[in-house]
């Protein structure tokens, strides 16, 4: 069955800092949401890509698509962007389903990942048709701990349970609409779909994800992590 994807890339990137948004910066000679994009239109097997655009930016957009060649003109398109990331989602499906055919898996993706590599998207693909709901999640290295509002601690939580969560998570495509729809007068504020899948009683499955594959967040996220030097990480 066909395999989508949405790149939520509709966000003010407000921790980045100064300048254009973080996903239309340059990350060694290219916008950061070009080099996310091309993951994904490299790949014979996502048959379309739909990229959430905040409509202040598409000037920004058009000029950075502008580098894509030509042969994947035919398997891009855009729609506005919400307040919220998960608004921005949703924007994104409900593109998707107003089309002749919609996907039967579809993923979400973070346009401020830019290193997702194509054996993650395979990963991901993958894991959607055996379990539905999909997501890549790296085991975590430092010592999570709960606190209270006072920043006392309540818990120290079991490592070996624990995983940080990436994109592209991946769904079948009916399941997550269904679920972001119904989402939609809930007060909670979703930080990922896969938030959202749970809430809605989807079993989400965790693959493993990329070291790699990190989210660019404030400034000094945009060298790459495999390229950091060990001061940067102490
Ligand atoms: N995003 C979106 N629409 C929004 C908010 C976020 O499409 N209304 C996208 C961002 O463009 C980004 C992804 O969701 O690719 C992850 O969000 P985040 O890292 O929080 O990006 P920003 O919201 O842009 O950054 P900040 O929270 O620092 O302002
Ligand atoms: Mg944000």
């Amino acid at each position: 069955g066909a395999v989508d994807a949405i790149i939520v890339a509709a966000g003010r990137g407000e921790r980045a800092g100064a300048g254009a948004p973080k996903q239309y910066r340059d990350l060694d000679g290219e916008p950061v949401l070009l080099r996310s994009l091309r993951s994904f239109l490299a790949l014979p097997a996502i048959r379309r890509v739909v990229v959430v655009v905040r409509a202040e930016d598409r000037g920004l957009f058009d000029a950075a698509v502008a580098g894509l060649g030509a042969e994947y003109s035919g398997r891009l398109m855009s729609v506005d962007g919400g307040a919220s990331r998960q608004a921005s989602v949703r924007h994104g499906l409900e593109a998707l389903a107003s089309m002749t055919a919609p996907p039967d898996h579809v993923l979400i993706h973070d346009a401020a990942r830019p290193w997702a590599s194509a054996s993650l998207i395979r990963r991901a693909i993958t894991a959607a048709r055996t379990h539905g709901s999909a997501v890549p999640g790296l085991a975590v290295s430092d010592t999570i701990k709960a606190v209270d509002a006072c920043g006392q601690v309540t818990a120290t939580l079991p490592r070996p349970a624990l995983r940080a969560i990436q994109t592209p998570q991946a769904f079948r495509f009916a399941a997550i609409l269904d679920a972001h729809r119904r989402a939609l007068g809930e007060p909670a504020e979703f930080t990922d779909d896969a938030a959202i899948a749970e809430w809605a009683g989807l079993p989400v499955h965790v693959f493993e994800g990329e070291a790699a594959n990190s989210k660019i967040t404030h400034p000094h996220d945009f060298r790459a992590p495999v390229m950091q030097a060990p001061a940067a990480s102490l």
